[in-house]
Parts: structure tokens; sequence; C-alpha cells
């Protein structure tokens, strides 16, 4: 079979692969625990619930627009209004099936063949083959002091004639790193010096912890939006609990939106009218749910990182918001694929390696599922990687002998 250039060009994904694996071992009845996943787990709002199914009652179920419907558009207004603090038109609005869509195709409607886009590691593993997808050249920088935090000079230093636009994902997917406001400040101030698109992913921004707010990006912003060119991506996926239904957004300035949403309309159309119903559902209602579940993150972080701290040679580095964790493991070994292979194996735990977000000897650990999860599953990884832990332990009531030592 000869496959296109571009589809030989995106990499299978070591990810999907553990996945696939864990879902055979569940098949088989095996005791395999989650820490790999990327969603919470607590029920989409009623809110969401209610308001979708009266409208399907209604039987409102035909094509949306393809940048979203009205009322979407408004709910999305009010949002950014809220908690962004700025006024926004619906003509600045692009809903899209999820925030990923909204990003693929703002990545289409800005880059051309080549141009490269700039982001700091660990990153959201879909970055890289996006921004490929769409023609462009991905280009990583990777905090030299190991810090989740990159430094505004190493931005600059990556950005050159090529550079179309810079992505910042703060609360950032792995590394539960919140960016500073002085650098957020400083690539918003960059950024518009040097003409570059800034992309704004802040899926997790709701979900902060230890009393902290993110950066708004536009208080740093000089340029009114319509002659921006910083775009805000968000979604109800990660703070609604509402990943399968596939809404997320941008804001961006109208020549872009257009583009994004003609775009959008010859890909899929606009997002599904259900889903949109459940979304305008879930941000018009009681905002409670997100509280609720911030909250439950943050114990969960709180379990996680204790659990953690017994292990030697374990380096963790404090999530300030998400439902992840990224220790750095290269005290069990450097490769961090064969790692989380090995720990599916021996003691039936998923966690996602660190390779895929870019940087090697990590794990990311997900706190999105319950406290017994993530207790039993630090026991058994610390069982599987500590010399000194006993020979034998019970999963449930089957015994695990270390056979491999
Ligand atoms: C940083 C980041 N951006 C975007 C997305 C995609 O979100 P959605 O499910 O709304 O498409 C994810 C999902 O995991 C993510 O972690």
């Amino acid at each position: 079979m000869s496959l296109s250039q571009l589809a030989r060009s995106i990499k299978e994904s070591p990810t999907l692969k553990l996945n696939e694996m864990a879902a055979k071992l569940r098949a088989k009845g095996e005791p395999v625990i989650h820490l790999g996943g990327g969603e919470p787990k607590s029920r989409a709002p009623l809110d969401a619930v209610i308001h979708c199914a009266n409208q399907l009652n209604a039987g409102e179920v035909r094509y949306a627009p393809v940048d979203g419907m009205a009322d979407m558009k408004k709910a999305v207004i009010r949002y950014h209004e809220e908690h962004y603090g700025r006024a926004v038109a619906p003509e600045n609005v692009v809903v899209s099936s999820g925030a990923k869509q909204a990003i693929m195709v703002l990545l289409h409607a800005i880059l051309d063949p080549k141009d490269e886009v700039v982001f700091p590691a660990p990153y959201w593993v879909s970055y890289p083959e996006m921004v490929k997808l769409a023609g462009g050249v991905p280009v990583v920088v990777t905090p030299e002091d190991g810090s989740f935090q990159p430094r505004i000079e190493e931005i600059a230093e990556a950005c050159g004639s090529y550079t179309k636009a810079v992505i910042l994902n703060s609360p950032n997917n792995p590394s539960g790193a919140v960016y500073s406001a002085e650098f957020v400040a400083q690539v918003v101030e960059f950024c518009e010096k040097k003409h570059l698109w800034l992309i704004m992913d802040d899926l997790y921004n709701r979900l902060v912890f230890d009393g902290r707010t993110p950066p708004n990006p536009y208080d740093y912003a000089k340029q009114a939006l319509d002659t921006s060119r910083l775009v805000v991506v968000q979604g109800v996926s990660k703070m609604y609990a509402m990943t399968g239904f596939r809404i997320g957004w941008g804001v961006a300035n109208r020549e872009v939106a257009a583009a994004m949403a003609n775009i959008q309309g010859h890909q899929t159309s606009g997002p599904s009218t259900p889903s949109q119903w459940a979304a305008i559902g879930a941000l018009s209602g009681v905002q409670t749910p997100i509280e609720a579940l911030r909250l439950t993150l943050e114990n969960n972080r709180n379990v996680m990182l204790d659990r953690l701290a017994a292990f030697s040679g374990v380096k963790v580095q404090k999530p300030a918001g998400t439902f992840y964790c990224f220790p750095d493991m290269r005290a069990y070994g450097p490769d961090s694929a064969k790692l989380a292979e090995l720990l599916l194996q021996r003691v039936r735990v998923l966690v996602m390696p660190g390779k895929e977000f870019g940087v090697e000897g990590f794990l990311r650990l997900s706190y999105c599922g319950t406290v017994k999860e993530i207790t039993e599953g630090l026991e058994r990884i610390k069982w599987a990687l500590d010399p000194d832990a006993p020979n034998e332990i019970f999963i449930g009531d089957r015994k695990l002998v270390r056979d491999w030592l």
C-alpha cells in the first residue's frame, strides 16, 4: 500500500499501544489500574444533561452553523467576559469539535508550508503531529534548568525568520505547571513585537490549586483583539468532565476566525448539535461542578505527592493545576516507554511515558481517578521498582512474585 508522505510522517502513538495492551489485559480479567487517563471521572453537570435532553426531545437536531450556534456563542462570550475580562463579538468565536479541532483549524488557517511553531517541553502529545498535519515544522524548547518553567530567552532563541506561532499550554499537560505571570507577559509582548501568533491553550485553567489564579494573557496584550494575533483556546472537556461531548472553541481576531470557520465547514461542518446544547447547559447552569472537581483533584494531587515522597530516587515538581503529575523516574532507567511497558506487564498499572511529551526519563501519572486507584497504583509501582520490597504482594486475591530480579 502506498500511503501519502503526510500519513507516513505522522508518528504512531506508543500511548495508544499501551492503552491497547491495557484494554486486552482488562478484557482477560486482569486488575489493571489506569493512571494514564486524560479525563475526569465525574459525571457531566446535570444542567448539561437536562438542557441537551430537552432540546433532543423537542427535535432540535439539525445541522448547526459551522462556527457554532448563536446560543453557544453567547455562552462563550459570557464565559470569556467573566473569566478573561474581555468583551468579544460573535465573529471572534469559533466553536469546534473539541479544543483539539479549534487548534487544528487555527493551524491550518495560519501556517504556510515549512512555517515553524515553537512550544516548550514538556508539551501535549498532539502539538508536534498537529503542526506537521498543517504542513508546519514543530520546534521544541526544552528549559535548560530542568524545570517546567521556560524562560523568555529560550523562547526568543528558538524563534527565527520561519517562526509563525508560539503555543503556550498553562496549566500544562503533562507537568501540571502553571507558567508565571511574568513569563506569560513576556511572551505576549514578544509575540506582539515580532508579529507572531500566540496560541494560549487554556483548557485546564479552571483546574488550579493552592488558591492560585493562572495569568490572563489579555492583561498584557496591548493590541485590540481584532488587530491581535493572540488566540485563546478553551473548551468544556476538562473543567466540566465533558470529554466525550467534543466541544471546544477559539477566540481570535475576526479575520482568522472566519478562515477557521471556512476550513472547519469543509472538514466536519458545525460541531454536533446535541453536544452544543449540552455545553450551553453546562456554561449557563450552576457552576458548582467545576469547584467540586477542582477540590477533588487538589486532594488527589496531595495524595499522589504524598505517596511519591516514599520513593527514593523519584524527583517530582509539585503540580499547580490539571490532573497530571510528571515525576523524574530516571533513577529506574533512562527509557520511559520501556518503564511504562514494564509497569503494565509486572503490576498492571498503566502510566504514560514522558518521551511522548518531549521529556525522556519521566512518566505522566494522572490523578483524575479515585484515591484508591492512586494509592494502590503507586503501591504497586513502588513494589515493582524497589529492590528492597518484599518478594511477594497480593493484588486482590492474586499473589504476585518478583520473578524478574
Ligand atoms: C493541553 C490540551 N489541549 C487540548 C486538548 C484537547 O481537548 P479536547 O478534548 O477538548 O479536544 C487536550 C486533551 O487532552 C489537552 O490536554
